[in-house]
């Protein structure tokens, strides 16, 4: 698994419309979840569909510190964890990715101690890891910070009953892959219901867990003494089914996403018809046709199956061009709206009061030079240079990098115009 370490930027000549279909790769989130959960494995997992994006390659690099044996092939890649031991992460790796730390609770049970630095991540809110804290400390772990590294001990993980304050994707995640090894009952209480959890629910029952309820809030699992190996296929990603949906009405085009179950679109969907678009969908696909003009709406962001935030940035340049004056709340990260300078220097009209974003629709964008902030407001950046009138560039591609495999290349096969060109060069000819 490959990736260019090299800064890009991206050269989007706007003004194309997007037509044809997409097969949506492999899910970053899901991979992430499952990556934690074959740390608390003893025999060697085989994943297929793990997308090769930078996050992936960063969480694998960690696990190889942590003794895991990883090997790719063309259909997948194996990952041995049978011998773990802990090592000394440097600070800035861990800090790369919000899942470094995911990883400390089934290291801890398989090893009986872990270590690993304070986490990052997209730049998007203070991400605290309290929830994840509290939910280790129940199951018997004593966790301590000391100069920026948690150390986390057990000599034993007893199941127990956890409440979490907020459902949180990644301490449901992060508590299911540790409570698997625990002995005795597990309630987790107040759980997200986030499709990704139910894939790490299925991941960690194949490999021979006994976890049940995943997708409803409140999930029980029964720990066993060790999980086996075997082989998993990493669902298709409902963000990039999302973004290329978005990406499709933004300029006019009809695009087929495949690969995708549709109950997982429905907050996009039901927010792109509400603006006119008209939609088809089938078992495993959806496909969107946008309208003659679209609509201003309302997009509030909330726990899955509310709006997910991560769709939310997207949909802001969607909206920039609507007809009428729309509303973006994002009530889950406190710094989620950093594209809106950006898209503002395309021309877009936000008033911006905290974390609502009142968007007047505008004509038409104009290409600028922007800079992704992070990985979503990076996607939309791009969703609105494919929207605007010229050229746009957009820089900080590294932030896109991390989530989307083969962006560029996919929005070209539908008939986008977009070149990715070394930063240095840009930077020497403009
Ligand atoms: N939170 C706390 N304390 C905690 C944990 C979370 O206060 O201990 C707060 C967070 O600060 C945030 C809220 O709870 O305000 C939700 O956080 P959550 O734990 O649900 O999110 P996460 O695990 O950090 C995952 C995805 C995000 C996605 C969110 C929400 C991964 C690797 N990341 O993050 O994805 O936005 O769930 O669905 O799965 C992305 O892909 O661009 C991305 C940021």
């Amino acid at each position: 698994m490959e990736g260019s370490s090299q800064k890009s930027v991206l050269r989007i000549q706007g003004g194309r419309r997007l037509e044809g279909a997409v097969a949506v790769k492999g899910s970053k989130n899901a991979s992430l979840a499952v990556l934690s959960g074959v740390l608390a494995c003893s025999e060697p997992v085989f994943l297929r569909g793990l997308p090769n994006v930078s996050d992936i390659r960063i969480k694998l690099g960690l696990m190889v510190q942590l003794g895991a044996k990883v090997e790719f092939f063309d259909e997948g890649v194996s990952i041995d964890c049978s011998e773990l031991r802990n090592a000394d992460i440097e600070p800035d790796l861990a800090r790369k990715i919000r899942t470094s730390f995911y990883m400390l609770g089934p290291l801890m049970a398989r090893l009986g101690n872990a270590k690993l630095p304070q986490p990052g991540g997209c730049p998007i809110g203070t991400r605290p890891v309290d929830f994840h804290i509290k939910g280790l400390t129940a199951l018997g772990a004593k966790v301590d910070l000391r100069h920026g590294i948690y150390h986390a001990k057990a000599d034993k993980l007893q199941g127990c009953e956890i409440y979490l304050d907020f459902p949180s994707a990644g301490a449901t995640q992060h508590i299911m892959a540790t409570a698997v090894l625990a002995e005795g009952h597990t309630v987790l209480q107040n759980a997200a219901i986030e499709p990704e959890v139910i894939t790490l629910a299925n991941f960690l029952n194949r490999m021979g867990a006994k976890v049940e309820g995943a997708g409803s809030t409140t999930i029980t699992i029964e720990g066993v003494p060790r999980l086996k190996g075997g082989e998993f296929p990493i669902p298709a990603d409902r963000l990039q089914a999302g973004t290329y949906l978005i990406a499709a009405a933004a300029t006019g085009g009809s695009v087929r996403v495949e690969g995708v179950l549709p109950e997982f679109q429905s907050p996009v969907v039901s927010k792109l018809k509400e603006m006119g678009a008209s939609v088809d969908q089938g078992g495993d696909w959806i496909q969107v046709h946008a309208g003659e003009y679209h609509a201003a709406t309302t997009v509030k962001t909330m726990p899955y199956p509310g709006f997910p935030t991560d769709m939310q940035q997207p949909m802001a340049a969607l909206l920039t061009t609507a007809n009428g004056v729309s509303i973006v709340e994002e009530t889950i990260y406190e710094n989620r709206t950093q594209h809106v300078p950006e898209l503002r220097r395309m021309g877009a009209i936000i008033h911006q009061d905290g974390r609502t974003c009142v968007i007047t629709g505008v004509a038409r964008l104009d290409g600028a030079v922007v800079t992704a902030p992070d990985l979503r407001g990076g996607a939309a950046l791009v969703i609105a240079g494919l929207m605007a009138r010229k050229e746009t560039i957009v820089k900080g591609v590294e932030w896109i990098d991390r989530g989307y495999e083969d962006f560029e290349t996919t929005l070209n096969s539908l008939g986008a115009e977009i070149e990715r060109i070394p930063a240095e060069e840009w930077e020497a000819a403009s």
